[in-house]
């Protein structure tokens, strides 16, 4: 059924969902995902203009990164509400009430787990306990913070009797939003809705608080419980840009936020995203964390809105409807085929910033277009994740460039040669054979920046079509205990390979060069 021949009732004014991304903690937590605290900022700028009401900055109890991260964000951004995580220990929330000094709107989020197994096995603590450390630790951060977010780890796995009582004592003990996470993605959509209902058709002061879900994708049903928790009476979602996120994923706010524009009639309910953002923001994180989505992911995905079959290509020329319930432009992608790179002017770049929502004054526009002629320096194409990078601040091209390479593969022994320009500006040249020429180019790779890691998967793909197609390389890498992507594009797969090898290269440098990993993880 498309949008125009819906039977949805008609709703004159959409119930407002607040949208709590947790992008920058449960999503930066998983691995692969990890981001330096210039890259939060990075990040947290961009979120702060599609326009998200709440952003979680990290965990501060669980690392400096974290901290520093949260004091660069409170600098800066006064508009959303900044929430820091902390489990309910006296020594996590000391920690998180000083990371929340300087921020324009503080929010403190406690957390403590209640189901059954998590209490025995985890906490090893009784229902009483759970629900006296609950209050207590509310109770001594509302002291301190009128913001106070509580969440109920496990919530959907838990007794219903007792997660009442919990939401209730904590309601009383002065939390403000209350957030009742389905942690393992167990739930159903039927289930998730009646919880929600009933905790609050009948937990007293349920209605003075604001109920929040959280709901992870183990059995790719995230969206799907976040939007029946709407139903059930949520008004908050927290959500992560492309689902990022401990094992399957989070939440993903891009599908979220469409589902609820799509079928607003259905939901009566929207959020203040700025849609036309969704793509960039989407493809900002992929440049920062080098965690590519997969091409047929809903809305963000490369084939999101691509039509392949002869049948579809007929319908979508005789009426768009036929074959798509949203316009690409509508969540930010180009509908121009022009790509952007070092023959690109100023006035190239400024009608594609503009495409993407950005009107730029003459004096940014001129220090966007010498970051874009840098980065172009760099890279060949420069995409809509690039510019948004650029938008943000992003500068950061510190690392190995490829100067110059030549392959070849003659009679089965193939030799590479390639030349770099290393992090301090000078040349190095080093070449290699191997197996195959990949082979010979990764190993003259290794010897110009003396870094050798496992690979754990290299993929080339094409990207477009015709004159404009061009290969894209994705390697998947681990140093030690850390899970490290990047990406590479050209006209020719070998050279996108060794750009991809190259941002793997430049990761790795960055995290030795970070602070030290964090000491400990909060929970999914
Ligand atoms: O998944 C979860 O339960 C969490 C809480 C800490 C909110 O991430
Ligand atoms: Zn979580």
């Amino acid at each position: 059924m498309s949008a125009s021949e819906s039977t949805e009732p008609d709703v004159a004014i959409a119930t407002p969902i607040r949208i709590f991304d947790t992008t920058l903690r449960d999503g930066e937590q998983s691995p692969g995902c990890s981001m330096n605290a210039a890259q939060k900022l990075v990040m947290a700028r961009a979120l702060d203009t599609l326009g998200v009401d709440v952003i979680e900055t990290g965990f501060p109890a669980s690392s400096e990164a974290d901290r520093e991260a949260t004091r660069l964000m409170a600098r800066e951004l006064r508009r959303p509400t900044l929430a820091v995580l902390s489990r309910c220990l006296p020594g996590d929330i000391e920690t998180s009430l000083r990371a929340l000094d300087g921020i324009a709107r503080p929010r403190l989020h406690v957390f403590v787990s209640t189901s059954p197994l998590h209490r025995e096995h985890k906490l090893r603590m009784s229902k009483q306990q759970v629900l006296d450390l609950a209050v207590t630790s509310v109770e001594h951060a509302r002291k301190y913070v009128d913001d106070i977010e509580f969440s109920t780890e496990d919530g959907t796995r838990t007794e219903h009797d007792f997660l009442a009582e919990v939401v209730g004592a904590t309601i009383a003990a002065g939390a403000t939003t209350i957030n009742v996470p389905d942690t393992l993605g167990y739930a159903t959509p039927d289930e998730i809705r009646s919880l929600f209902r009933f905790l609050i058709e009948t937990v007293p002061g349920a209605r003075d608080v604001v109920f929040s879900a959280h709901c992870h994708d183990d059995l790719g049903l995230a969206v799907a419980n976040s939007l029946a928790a709407i139903e059930g009476g949520a008004r908050q979602v927290e959500c992560t840009i492309n689902g990022i996120g401990e094992r399957a994923g989070n939440c993903a706010m891009e599908e979220l936020v469409m589902a609820l524009k799509v079928r607003g009639a259905w939901y009566g309910a929207d959020t203040a995203i700025d849609t036309r953002r969704l793509v960039a923001t989407s493809q900002l994180l992929t440049r920062l964390t080098g965690m590519q989505v997969q091409r047929n992911k809903a809305v963000v995905g490369a084939n999101a809105f691509a039509h392949e079959s002869g049948i579809h290509q007929h319908g979508m020329l005789r009426h768009r409807g036929t074959y798509e319930i949203m316009r690409p432009e509508d969540v930010g992608w180009s509908d121009s085929r022009m790509v952007l790179g070092r023959h690109s002017g100023r006035a190239a770049v400024s009608h594609r910033l503009r495409a993407l929502g950005y009107t730029l004054e003459d004096a940014d526009l001129d220090r966007v277009f010498a970051a874009f002629k840098d980065l172009c320096e760099r890279q060949r194409v420069i995409e809509d994740g690039d510019l948004e990078a650029l938008m943000h601040g992003d500068v950061a091209g510190d690392g190995y460039r490829l100067a110059a390479m030549t392959v070849s593969d003659r009679g089965g022994r193939a030799s590479a040669q390639v030349e770099l320009s290393d992090p301090d500006g000078r040349k190095v040249t080093e070449s290699a054979l191997g197996d195959g020429p990949v082979d010979a180019l990764f190993g003259a790779l290794s010897a110009a920046t003396g870094l050798d890691f496992a690979l754990e998967s290299y993929q080339v793909h094409s990207v477009g079509l015709g004159a404009d197609a061009r290969g894209e390389a994705n390697l998947s890498v681990r140093d030690g205990e850390t899970a490290l992507q990047g990406s590479g594009t050209s006209r020719d797969v070998i050279e996108a390979s060794a750009l991809a090898w190259l941002d793997v290269a430049n990761r790795v440098r960055r995290a030795q060069t970070q602070a030290p990993a964090r000491a400990l993880r909060a929970t999914s």
